[in-house]
Parts: structure tokens; C-alpha cells; sequence
């Protein structure tokens, strides 16, 4: 398989990460109001769909005909929860643009199968096709994770139900009240959903991230590192902070 070399962004400001890659949105957004765009959520996007948010407040761009979907959601989880990314994603972002709900699609954490919802959300991305826009994260530490695909993904993976590797738990719990809220899985896009995109993005900020940046970008690829398969896209753009760049 064709190996490429990502495209690679680092800024000394956190805000003018958030500032770049909100502007690939918006790029794809005003040149192609109905694009598909797939989103994270986590600490890392919140500057961005603040950005985001406030250029629709200020008139410069409407979302009213793109659809997005969500990379993944803990399972099982009440919509209710302000720790569910169906919470997130409302009050970030949904809640503050004129996208219609018909046009917004996350796995269903309170569905009752989460191998039945997987396979539901897996023929929805199939009817939509493939993503415009693709809007990564990266998985704290060793994890090197993209949506919840941990260690021991593997490339051609779809989406499915998989159970969070323990340093994920770990550094998530603090999105919890308490530990017993904590679902120990999660229902995600797998790696060939997120290939399955004309463009992919993935933001980085922190010293947490730095070995998986530099292992992702300069390793050998392999399912002990699920964002090297990044590598086999031909137009992926690594956005950093200072810190998150500093192994490389
Ligand atoms: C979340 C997701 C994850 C996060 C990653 C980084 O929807 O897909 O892959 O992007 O765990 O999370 P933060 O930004 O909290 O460091």
C-alpha cells in the first residue's frame, strides 16, 4: 500500500491551532454547503467549535446543509449525561448553528445492542458515503488512538463496539462524576470509516501527546499505533502545539 507523508502544522499558540483548523471547515463549508464532515469531541476541539460557533453568530458561514457525524460515543450512555458526546456535541456546538437535527449523527449510546447500533451506524456513514472532511484527535499517551480504535486496531476496521484500553479509562474518568458512571466501552467509526474521507485533519496540543505524534508520523505503521494508518491517506494535515511537536 502507497505510504504519504502527512502535511504538518505546529503553532506556538493553542489558539492559532484552534484558528487553522476551524478554518478547514469553514473552507469546505463555504465551498460546498451540503459537505459531510465527520467530528471528535475531548478536551483538544473545544477552541475550535467555539470558532465555529461564532463565525455562524456572526453571519460568516451557516451549517444548515452539512451533515456531520460523530467519530464515536461511550456505550452505554443516557443522552442526558453531560459526560455523553451526544451532550457534548449539543452544548459545543449543535445548539449554537442552524444545523438541523435530521442532519446530525452520533452512535446511540442508549441503544440496547451496541453490535447492532454499530452495524446501524455503519450502513448510515455507507448510505452518506465517503466524508468531505474528516476532524481528528489523538489518544492520550502510548494509546495513539483515533476515535476509540486503541491498540490492536486494525486498518480495515468498521464501526463496531470495542472496550477502552485502560489508559484511555484512565485519562477520561476526569469527564466523569464518578467512576461508576464510566462505561468501560464505546461504540466507534473504525479505522476505514475514518480513511473512507477525502480529507482528514487530526489537532493535537500537549505534552501527553507528543510520543504518539512522533510514532505516528515517523514510526513503522501497525495496529500498535491505530493512528499510523493515517499514513496510507493522501491528504492529511497534523495541526500542533509547541508541545505536541517537541519528539518529533
Ligand atoms: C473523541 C475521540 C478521541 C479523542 C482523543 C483525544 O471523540 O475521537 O479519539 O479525540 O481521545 O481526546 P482529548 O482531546 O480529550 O485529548
Amino acid at each position: 500500500m502507497k505510504i504519504y507523508s502527512p502535511n504538518v502544522k505546529i503553532f506556538d499558540d493553542d489558539s492559532d491551532v484552534d484558528k487553522y483548523a476551524s478554518s478547514f471547515v469553514i473552507n469546505q463549508v463555504g465551498s460546498k454547503p451540503y459537505s459531510v464532515i465527520t467530528l471528535p469531541t475531548g478536551s483538544t476541539p473545544l477552541g475550535m467549535y467555539t470558532l465555529l460557533s461564532d463565525a455562524y453568530s456572526e453571519g460568516k458561514i451557516s451549517f444548515r446543509f452539512s451533515i456531520f457525524f460523530n467519530l464515536d460515543e461511550y456505550w452505554p450512555i443516557k443522552k442526558s449525561s453531560p459526560s455523553s458526546y451526544y451532550y457534548y456535541m449539543n452544548t459545543n456546538f449543535f445548539n449554537k448553528i442552524d444545523s438541523p437535527c435530521s442532519n446530525r449523527f452520533i452512535p446511540n449510546g442508549e441503544a440496547n445492542d451496541p453490535n447492532l447500533e454499530s452495524e446501524k451506524y455503519n450502513n448510515l456513514l455507507d448510505k452518506y458515503g465517503e466524508s468531505d472532511l474528516t476532524v481528528l484527535g489523538i489518544g492520550p499517551g502510548k494509546t495513539a488512538h483515533i476515535g476509540f480504535n486503541e491498540v490492536g486496531s486494525d486498518y480495515n476496521s468498521k464501526t463496531r463496539y470495542v472496550l477502552l484500553s485502560q489508559e484511555t479509562y484512565n485519562t477520561n474518568l476526569k469527564f466523569f462524576n464518578k467512576k461508576e458512571d464510566m462505561p468501560i466501552g464505546a461504540i466507534t467509526q473504525g479505522i476505514s470509516n475514518i480513511l473512507n474521507s477525502k480529507k482528514i485533519i487530526l489537532i493535537a496540543k500537549g505534552a501527553n501527546k507528543a510520543w504518539g505524534i512522533n510514532r505516528v508520523i515517523n514510526g513503522h505503521i501497525g495496529t500498535d499505533a491505530p493512528a499510523s494508518f493515517l499514513r496510507y491517506h493522501p491528504d492529511v494535515t497534523f495541526i500542533l502545539d509547541k508541545d505536541a511537536s517537541e519528539m518529533l
